[in-house]
């Protein structure tokens, strides 16, 4: 799953065809590695997502859900052109206060949505992998960007229904929230889905931008180059099977 076409666009163009349509999601199978696999977008935002993790769980009966796209570098030290692998997911605009604490999900009582520690260990193996091609690829780095230096970072990933597109907001955020690695709009949604049915979920974002106010200009550049070509060699090699 990943919520924009380049996001998922390696997937899309192996897909051998449409298996499904639905509430105006196109879900398309394909085979990779000798691994069946659908792939769908998820749309943008939180209602969205999750909507689309449901469909594709009700309708396709998935063994576990895998979300590649790229996020809002939060924390101090994720740069851009690093890559974070979500321990945990939080809906950081969710507050139901006074009637429940912050954060928390009314009813299901917690704030923090673990991953799926094995499928989250292949997919952070697969992000390494897909880095060091990457730094292969553009050997001189990418526009003043150098891709020697990335790193991967695992832990909490926060979402909301806002793209962070100002230096105050993604401060608020850091104070409020210190251990956030990045921001995107959907993880946080499909985890409690997934959690619902029982479902093994793990997500990787590439950091396109810092949340800042230079977010938008930052996040087009990196999606329109860089995000194709990450979840490509990330998918190819989490798919394969000597790396299970
Ligand atoms: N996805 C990528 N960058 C983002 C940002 N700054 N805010 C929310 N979602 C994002």
């Amino acid at each position: 799953m990943g919520a924009l076409p380049d996001e998922l666009a390696p997937a899309l163009a192996r897909a051998v065809g449409q298996a499904d349509r639905a509430c105006g999601r196109e879900f398309w199978s394909g085979v990779w590695h000798q691994q069946p696999y659908v792939a769908v977008l998820s749309r943008i935002g939180k209602v969205a997502a999750a909507s689309t993790a449901a469909l594709l769980i009700q309708r396709h009966q998935v063994d576990a859900i895998v979300f590649t796209g790229v996020a809002g570098g939060l924390a101090h030290g994720v740069r851009v052109g690093d890559a974070v692998v979500a321990t945990e997911f939080l809906q950081h605009d969710m507050d139901a206060a006074p009637l429940f604490a912050r954060h928390v999900i009314p009813l299901d009582g917690i704030s923090h949505f673990p991953s799926d520690p094995e499928l989250s260990l292949r997919l952070e193996r697969a992000a390494r992998h897909a880095q060091a091609q990457m730094r292969a690829e553009w050997p001189l780095g990418w526009q003043g960007l150098d891709l020697s230096r990335s790193a991967i970072h695992t832990g909490l990933i926060i979402s909301g229904d806002r793209f962070v597109s100002r230096a105050s907001e993604s401060q608020a955020l850091r104070e409020r929230l210190p251990d956030a690695l990045a921001v995107e709009m959907e993880g946080a949604a499909v985890a409690q889905v997934c959690r619902d049915h029982g479902i093994p979920f793990a997500a990787v974002r590439l950091i396109s931008d810092r949340a800042d106010d230079h977010a938008h200009p930052d996040f087009l550049r990196l999606v329109t180059d860089l995000a194709a070509p990450f979840s490509t060699h990330l998918l190819d090699h989490l798919l394969h099977k000597n790396n299970h």
